[in-house]
C-alpha cells in the first residue's frame, strides 16, 4: 500500500496555499489535505479531509458543520479526535466514536486520532492508553484509519524514538484489521520524515506545522519512494 501523508492545516493559513497545494503537489494520488472547512470546496484537484464535524445530522447548531456539509463540499475523510478537540472542546471517546460511526454511514473514512500526554509516557502507560482508546474510540467494522499522535510531541519537536513508533504502531495493528492503515503524527518534519516513514509498520503520516510550508511538504512527499504524476488525476479522488 501506497503511504498516506495527511497535511492538517488545523486554524491556519489561507487561500493562497489552497492555491500552491494544487499547483505543486496535485500528482500526489497519497496526499489528503486537512484545510479549514470553508477550504474544502476551494480544492479540484487534491483529495481532502474535514478536521471535524458535528456528531449529529442536522438541527438547531449555529456555527456548526454537518457530515453532510463536508460531503456537499467534496471531503472523502474526515479527521476525528484530535487531541486539541479533546482539550479545547471535551470530547470524548464516546463522542469519537459516534462522529466516526456516522461518517461510516455516509461514505467518509475517518482518521481516528489516539495518543498518549507526557506524563503517561513517561510512567510507561503509553499501551493502556491506547488499549482504552482501540476499544473506547474505534468503530466495530468499517474502513478507517488510525493516527497515532502522542500528544506530548503535537507542535513540540519532539518525537518518540523510531524504535518506540514502531512498537506502538505493532501494538496498535495487534488491535485492529489487519487493513486499517495506521499514521504516525507529532512533529513530523522535512527531517524526520524519510526515517518516520521508513518504519515498516507505519502507513503514513499526519502532518502539521510543516504542512503550512511548501518546501517542508515537498520533500515530505518525496521522501516516500512515490512517483511524482503532473497531469494525472489523484487516485483517491
Ligand atoms: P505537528 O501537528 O506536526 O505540528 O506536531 C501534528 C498534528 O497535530 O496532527
Amino acid at each position: 500500500m501506497q503511504k498516506i501523508v495527511v497535511a492538517n492545516w488545523k486554524m491556519n493559513s489561507d487561500i493562497n496555499l489552497v492555491k500552491q497545494y494544487e499547483n505543486n503537489f496535485n500528482g500526489y494520488s497519497n496526499l489528503i489535505v486537512a484545510p479549514p472547512h470553508v477550504y474544502l470546496n476551494q480544492f479540484k484537484l487534491l483529495s481532502t479531509a474535514a478536521q471535524n464535524i458535528h456528531a449529529i445530522e442536522s438541527g438547531a447548531f449555529t456555527g456548526e458543520i454537518s457530515i453532510h456539509h463536508i460531503k456537499d463540499a467534496g471531503a472523502q475523510f474526515c479527521i476525528l479526535g484530535h487531541s486539541e478537540r479533546r482539550t479545547y472542546n471535551n470530547e470524548t471517546n464516546a463522542l469519537v466514536k459516534e462522529k466516526a460511526n456516522l461518517c461510516l454511514k455516509h461514505q467518509i473514512t475517518p482518521i481516528i486520532c489516539i495518543g498518549e500526554t507526557l506524563n503517561e509516557y513517561k510512567s510507561q502507560q503509553t499501551l493502556d492508553v491506547l488499549k482504552t482508546q482501540i476499544t473506547e474510540c474505534l468503530p466495530e467494522q468499517g474502513k478507517f484509519y488510525v493516527a497515532y499522535e502522542p500528544i506530548w510531541a503535537i507542535g513540540t519537536n519532539l518525537t518518540p524514538t523510531l524504535e518506540e513508533i514502531q512498537a506502538f504502531h505493532a501494538f496498535i495493528k495487534t488491535h485492529t484489521s489487519a487493513t486499517t492503515p495506521i499514521l504516525y503524527g507529532g512533529s513530523v518534519n522535512a527531517e524526520n520524515a524519510q526515517n518516520i516513514l521508513s518504519i515498516n509498520n507505519v502507513d503514513g503520516v499526519l502532518v502539521g506545522g510543516a504542512s503550512l510550508k511548501i518546501d517542508a511538504m515537498q520533500s515530505i512527499l518525496e521522501s516516500i519512494a512515490i512517483k511524482h504524476f503532473t497531469i494525472a488525476p489523484p487516485l483517491l479522488k
